[in-house]
């Protein structure tokens, strides 16, 4: 009775889901690319993704694009399960105007954004776009106008994530720069704000899409994005993985996890880990990994100031973040970079109940003309910044040097972290021996006629006199100085005594972080 109505229906259907058509549909499987379709079969439990709005039309018709409409207008929105969890998601479809924005795909993903925080769950935005609809003008930077503004609104209540998986040109970038994660894929994400054309017209230089806006640029030296794939499928897999960290919304606890890893191991390697001799690197990951569930750090920004490492893990089930400084690069001092690096995600932790654990050896913040023109002082107070404003279980363990700003600015006492421990091998300390001798003893070492071994004398005191952690344990600025090999049990413990914190800092409609 009603079949001309059925055929219609599934008619509209058909034309909504092949977006741009077969062609098109080829040549992005040719670029390497899945369709934005095909994106969402990866990321959703079978069968649970429910699509929203496949039957909105763009609506503009000037330069052509009456004869261009398209069902779904180049967007495919909707919610599903991931892991069980209900997700909000758009996708950008490239078959349709080169995934370009217009006046009805903002409205799509806008709909989607509100139901995510109103819902309470987290976002998934797929980007593969050439960006602002050119024909649509005005009604299309509006679009972007309205997501940027809802991205700031969901930023701090629901997690946001993005995985850029083609183009992302021009103010374009700053949805996804809004959000709390990006994953590019090698070789086939771009962001920039201009492109190429435009840098050659601009400024004469000749420069590749990926030289200039490619993931290892972004992921190594930008730091725009937090997670390099190899392919769309690993980008996938980065999703899931970084959700099973993070909870639904700042309303919730992040996910609990059954562990399978002894609360009590100790790890007599620990004893070893840290060199006799000052200054010599070693590889903090491996304090890290032996302290968590599984020995499993998962590693955000890997590639990005690699003097600090940043990631997510468990400790006997719940999810904490780590921030810890590496001695293998520039000895693990603070420089602009790594302070922005920690100082977000630290921030990303307090917004969703995620308690913060430091893992502390560091000589400073890094000196020199480079760092001080650049902003050093702007930059590293962000750092405080952050450690001062959360409220979540902050759990402190020096493992080596903590000299002068550095050791206030991770993760001290003074900066109202909840639990500080020491390892015997913390130094603790306004400057090294060597840099407070020189200043302190500066007229005696110059007088003297055998100056290195007054030098040494002086050293061996300074040492003995503050090089160590009992100066600060003896003020209760470190509650503990623990056996490295307990460094786990210890941990948990103190996690688990601050499970139930509750801190509140004075009203205000927002601090002025020095940006
Ligand atoms: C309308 C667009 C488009 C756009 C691409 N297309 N970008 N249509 N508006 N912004 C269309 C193309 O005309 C083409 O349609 C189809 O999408 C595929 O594009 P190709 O160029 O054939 O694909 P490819 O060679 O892979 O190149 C992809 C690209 C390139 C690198 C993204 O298309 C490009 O440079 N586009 C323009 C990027 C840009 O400058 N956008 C504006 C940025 S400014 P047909 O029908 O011919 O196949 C911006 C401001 C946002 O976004 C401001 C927010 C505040």
């Amino acid at each position: 009775m009603h079949e001309e109505k059925f055929e219609k229906l599934a008619n509209i259907k058909r034309q909504s889901e092949i977006g741009g058509g077969e062609e098109r549909i080829e040549a992005q499987h040719n670029k390497g690319k899945l369709t934005a379709r095909e994106r969402l079969n990866l990321l959703f439990d079978a069968g649970t993704f429910v699509e929203l709005d496949k039957f909105v039309l763009t609506r503009a018709t000037d330069f052509g694009l009456d004869k261009k409409r398209f069902y779904g207008d180049g967007v495919v929105t909707g919610y599903g399960m991931i892991n069980n969890r209900q997700i909000f998601v758009y996708a950008q479809d490239f078959t349709v105007l080169g995934g370009s924005l217009g006046e009805m795909s903002a409205k799509k993903i806008t709909k989607i954004m509100d139901h995510a925080i109103k819902n309470g769950c987290p976002v998934v935005g797929i980007i593969d776009s050439g960006g602002a609809r050119i024909q649509e003008g005005v009604m299309s930077l509006a679009g972007y106008g309205e997501i940027f503004y809802r991205n700031t609104l969901a930023s701090g209540v629901v997690p946001q994530i993005t995985i850029n998986a083609g183009p992302c040109a021009g103010g374009a970038v700053y949805s996804p720069a809004i959000t709390d994660f990006i994953i590019m894929i090698d070789k086939t994400s771009h962001m920039f704000v201009t492109g190429p054309e435009v840098v050659k017209t601009a400024l004469g230089e000749d420069v590749s899409f990926e030289d200039l806006g490619g993931a290892q640029v972004h992921a190594k030296y930008s730091g725009v994005a937090h997670f390099i794939a190899a392919n769309e499928y690993e980008a996938i897999d980065i999703v899931k993985r970084l959700l099973s960290y993070i909870p639904q919304n700042n309303m919730e606890d992040p996910p609990y996890v059954i562990p399978t890893d002894d609360p009590n191991r100790i790890d007599n390697k620990l004893a070893n880990v840290i060199p006799s001799t000052p200054y010599e690197p070693y590889d903090v990951k491996q304090i890290i990994t032996s302290v968590l569930d599984n020995n499993e750090l998962f590693e955000v920004h890997q590639y990005w100031a690699p003097n600090i490492v940043i990631g997510f893990g468990r400790l006997n089930g719940r999810s904490v973040g780590i921030i810890a400084n590496q001695p293998q690069y520039l000895a693990g001092s603070l420089d602009i970079d790594s302070s922005c690096k920690a100082a977000r995600f630290i921030r990303f932790c307090d917004c969703f109940n995620i308690p913060i654990i430091s893992i502390i050896d560091t000589p400073g913040y890094l000196p020199g003309i480079e760092q001080e023109r650049h902003g050093i002082i702007r930059h590293g107070s962000k750092l405080l910044f952050a450690y001062c404003e959360a409220t979540v279980p902050k759990i402190a363990m020096i493992v080596g040097k903590a000299y002068g700003g550095a050791y206030i600015a991770m993760s001290s006492k003074h900066l109202r972290t909840d639990i500080n421990l020491a390892w015997p091998t913390a130094e603790i300390a306004v400057l090294g021996p060597e840099a407070a001798i020189n200043i302190i003893f500066r007229k005696e070492i110059t007088d003297a006629t055998d100056k290195v071994s007054i030098k040494k004398q002086l050293i061996d005191e300074y040492r003995s006199k503050f090089a160590n952690p009992y100066v600060a344990a003896s003020q209760g600025y470190i509650d503990a100085v623990i056996d490295p090999i307990e460094s786990r049990p210890m941990l948990i413990r103190a996690l688990e005594a601050l499970i139930n914190k509750k801190e509140s800092r004075p009203f205000k409609k927002h601090g002025n972080i020095n940006l």
